[in-house]
């Protein structure tokens, strides 16, 4: 399997300057290495080019109702991003995705269902289903999934959402911080919703199992987004909205390598993106080691 390595240094989305170098911090943790040792090969595409958050004004343009921070410049990078992801795949490639600030889901998943009926796996301590009405932070990185999905008014941003990505193929996996209104937005959905409770009751594996049947069925593939503050703060430190109460590294290589498994057996997935690694908040580059660790096992590498 060929890799292609998409960097996205974008922190439009997140009020924590700095995750924009989060494609460079897992670089240099070693992925392209980790990404060998697990039998892959990886060709990096370098990273797209974006306007220091410092040049644009917020609040440009803003939808009439609710807040969204720079959303022309988030739609721009996700459109240029969707369509790398799309070449990639047209090329036989994975696309894997390094953010930046979670908003980059935006365009990894528009270009992976462009010619595909798409499920996703979305390993978050959040849910990422604000809309710019329900944000309490007028934050893009905890609007992806509203903007996937076609939820809420983005003003005159139209994020050609995907209409191939279906509310009832989405899992998340691990939830434990969610706001007042998007708790509504949830439980009304057809998502499906693993939360750490879920957890502690059945095990990650058990979860992670339940969640690729979900995700898979009815589907062509899976989209696999992975948010670092899904692990618990003191595991990895490096990310702007920390939980406590998260995943530990056992759980998340058992979560990664049973996604894995299924991916070597039926060739399930088909994209990924590793998101919100905030170098200037991390220790010792180890939420970025951590992030290169955890995609490898996404990949099938093993201890033995
Ligand atoms: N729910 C909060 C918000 O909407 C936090 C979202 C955090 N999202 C993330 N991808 N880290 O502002
Ligand atoms: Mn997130
Ligand atoms: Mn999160
Ligand atoms: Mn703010």
């Amino acid at each position: 399997e060929t890799v292609r390595i998409l960097g996205a240094p974008m922190d439009y989305g997140a009020d924590r300057r700095g995750v924009d170098m989060g494609p460079s911090a897992i670089r240099y943790a070693g992925l392209a290495d980790r990404l060998e040792d697990a039998g892959v090969t990886t060709i990096d595409d370098g990273d797209l080019s974006i306007p220091r958050a410092e040049e644009r004004d917020p609040d440009a343009e803003q939808p009439a109702d609710g807040h969204a921070k720079f959303l022309r410049e988030v739609e721009d990078v996700c459109t240029r991003l969707g369509e790398r992801v799309e070449s990639a795949l047209e090329n036989g490639e994975f696309p894997l995705v390094l953010g930046g600030d979670h908003s980059v889901a935006i365009g990894s998943m528009r270009g992976s269902a462009r010619d595909a009926d798409l499920g996703a796996i979305w390993f978050d301590a959040h849910a990422d289903l604000n809309t710019p009405a329900t944000s309490p932070s007028g934050n893009v990185h905890g609007m992806p999934l509203a903007a996937t999905l076609g939820r809420g008014a983005f003003g005159d941003v139209d994020w050609a959402h995907a209409p191939r990505v279906r509310e009832e193929s989405i899992v998340y996996v691990g939830l434990r911080s969610i706001d007042d209104r998007e708790r509504e937005l949830v439980r009304e959905s057809e998502m499906t919703a693993f939360t750490m409770a879920d957890i502690d009751e059945y095990g990650m594996t058990a979860v992670v199992e339940d969640a690729l049947d979900v995700a898979t069925s009815g589907t062509d593939g899976v989209h696999v987004s992975l948010d670092l503050d899904w692990l618990d703060p003191k595991t990895a430190p490096g990310v702007g909205t920390p939980v406590r109460g998260g995943v530990t590294y056992r759980e998340a290589h058992a979560a990664l390598e049973t996604v894995a498994t299924r991916h070597g057996r039926e060739g399930v997935v088909r994209s990924m993106d590793v998101v919100e690694v905030n170098p200037i908040l991390d220790e010792r580059n180890e939420t970025a080691r951590l992030a290169a660790e955890l995609t490898a096992s996404a990949f099938g590498n093993r201890i033995l």
